[in-house]
């Protein structure tokens, strides 16, 4: 009888244990969440958000560490939240060509085609699209007439910590392409970005309200700013990439609005602007509200035909509507342009122009050789040289410096 019993309790156990293993191993197999298995026709024609979200849903949900995967083909979606907080990290792995719809009235008052929101862990990679389909949304872009925008961004990361967004492409969007806001320890490998100079506000990388943003080995053409680093950017770090055509890399803009946190410890390192509107640029609006750009380090660039390479604008006015006469209020210290060399497709390639109650402190520059290509960039044989000039700022001057500083011709 006894043994009896032991057998069954043996047995009872043996089951669970197999069980178990079983339910594991499933769990190993499920971690992958294809979203051709929830429904993906990717056909380019039917709409396949609902499977992606669906898939989606799974991965957020599992306990595990887990995978979304868009193999390659072509989608079509409208607006989807990634959504969390998830159990476990997410990985998506897109290596489809996914596209937007190019009206806008599907977006209706929504700021983003793809958002990622709440996450902690999360990567993306995968080598896939993201194509906005821009076109449309270009010509009924009135931002610079109405001072206001609404228009959905490409990719937004909202309340990430802990992120890597590596080799993936966003295409044409219909405003900003990638947005970050409320993010922490987020690194960016390896990103294309790509839209015609024509193309209004469609911002690279745009970061806000954010600390520890790495973003590395980039390359982006656009119709606006490379990367901008709005109010609240605190720890960041840009590395080797490559901007052009575009606005440049900026700090701002700042000021305009009240309560805007401090932009803090700022790296551009390693970095290559081509053919851009603005090189290393911190502009503020005048006129503006109280706030702080301070610790920014702008190092090792190589500037090939850009209008206006070096720049502190805090008369920063783009659409003619703010009062010019009334200083900006924003406090901009501990700035430094380092070994930043190449030709400058304007006569002036360094303008430091500071607020008149809030005058720069602390900026030095350090080894510049910047040369006038001449005749608006358009001939590389005649290459002059360039001037600067300086407004409420005495700058430091280290090493060689070409142009003199603060020299008006
Ligand atoms: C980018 O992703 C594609 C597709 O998965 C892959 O073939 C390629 O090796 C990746 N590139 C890098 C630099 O990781
Ligand atoms: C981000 O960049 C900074 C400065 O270049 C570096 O010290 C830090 O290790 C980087 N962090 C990550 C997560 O790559
Ligand atoms: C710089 O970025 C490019 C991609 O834009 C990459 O191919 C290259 O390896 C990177 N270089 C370094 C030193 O990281
Ligand atoms: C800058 O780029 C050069 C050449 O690609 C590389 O050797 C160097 O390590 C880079 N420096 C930084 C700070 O990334
Ligand atoms: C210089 O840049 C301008 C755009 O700002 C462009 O029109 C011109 O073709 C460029 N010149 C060269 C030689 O690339
Ligand atoms: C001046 O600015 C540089 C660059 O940000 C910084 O390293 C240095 O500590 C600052 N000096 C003072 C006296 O604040
Ligand atoms: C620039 O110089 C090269 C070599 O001297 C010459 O072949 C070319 O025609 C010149 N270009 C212009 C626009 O003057």
């Amino acid at each position: 009888m006894i043994s009896f019993k032991f057998i069954i309790v043996g047995a009872v156990f043996l089951c669970t244990y197999l069980l178990t293993c079983i339910k594991n191993s499933e769990s190993a197999i499920i971690s992958n969440f294809n979203v051709v298995n929830y429904g993906a026709k990717c056909d380019g024609k039917t709409d396949d958000g609902k499977p992606i979200l669906e898939a989606w849903k799974q991965a957020c949900n599992s306990n595990i560490a887990s995978t979304v995967v868009i193999p390659p083909g072509n989608y079509i979606l409208g607006p989807v939240d990634f959504q969390g907080p998830c159990k476990a990290a997410v990985t998506v792995r897109v290596e489809g060509y996914l596209r937007a719809p190019s009206m806008l009235d599907v977006f209706k008052l929504r700021d983003g085609w793809i958002v990622f929101r709440d996450i902690s862990g999360l990567t993306i990679e995968g080598g896939g699209t993201f194509d906005g389909q821009g076109m449309i949304a270009w010509k009924e872009n009135n931002c610079a007439k109405s001072g206001s925008c609404s228009m959905p961004t490409n990719i937004r990361f909202t309340g990430i910590t802990n992120g890597e967004v590596n080799n993936i492409t966003s295409l044409d969007s219909k405003m900003f392409h990638m947005n970050i806001i409320k993010c922490n320890y987020m690194t960016f490998k390896g990103i294309t970005i790509d839209a015609p100079v024509s193309s209004p506000n469609t911002d690279g990388i745009h970061i806000g309200r954010s600390s520890m943003i790495n973003i590395t080995g980039a390359t982006i053409r656009t119709g606006d700013d490379c990367v901008s680093l709005g109010d609240g950017s605190q720890h960041i770090s840009i590395n080797n990439i490559t901007c052009g055509p575009g606005h440049g890399i900026s700090v701002g803009s700042l000021g305009k609005y009240p309560g805007e946190q401090p932009v803090v410890g700022v790296i551009v390192r390693n970095c290559t602007l081509v053919n851009t509107m603005n090189g290393l640029r911190v502009k503020t609006w005048p006129n503006s509200f109280n706030g702080i750009a301070s610790g920014l380090h702008f190092q090792d660039i190589i500037i090939d035909n850009v209008s206006n390479p070096v720049l502190i604008d805090q008369d920063y006015c783009p659409d003619d509507l703010c009062k010019l006469q009334v200083p900006s209020k924003v406090k901009v210290s501990d700035v430094l342009f380092k070994n930043i060399k190449g030709t400058s497709a304007t006569k002036m390639a360094i303008q430091l122009k500071c607020s008149k109650i809030m005058p720069c402190e602390n900026v030095t520059l350090d080894d510049i050789d910047l040369c006038y290509l001449g005749n608006k960039g358009n001939n590389r044989n005649t290459t002059s040289t360039a001037t600067s000039e300086c407004f409420n700022v005495r700058p430091a001057i280290m090493g060689k410096l070409s142009p003199p500083p603060c020299l008006k011709s």
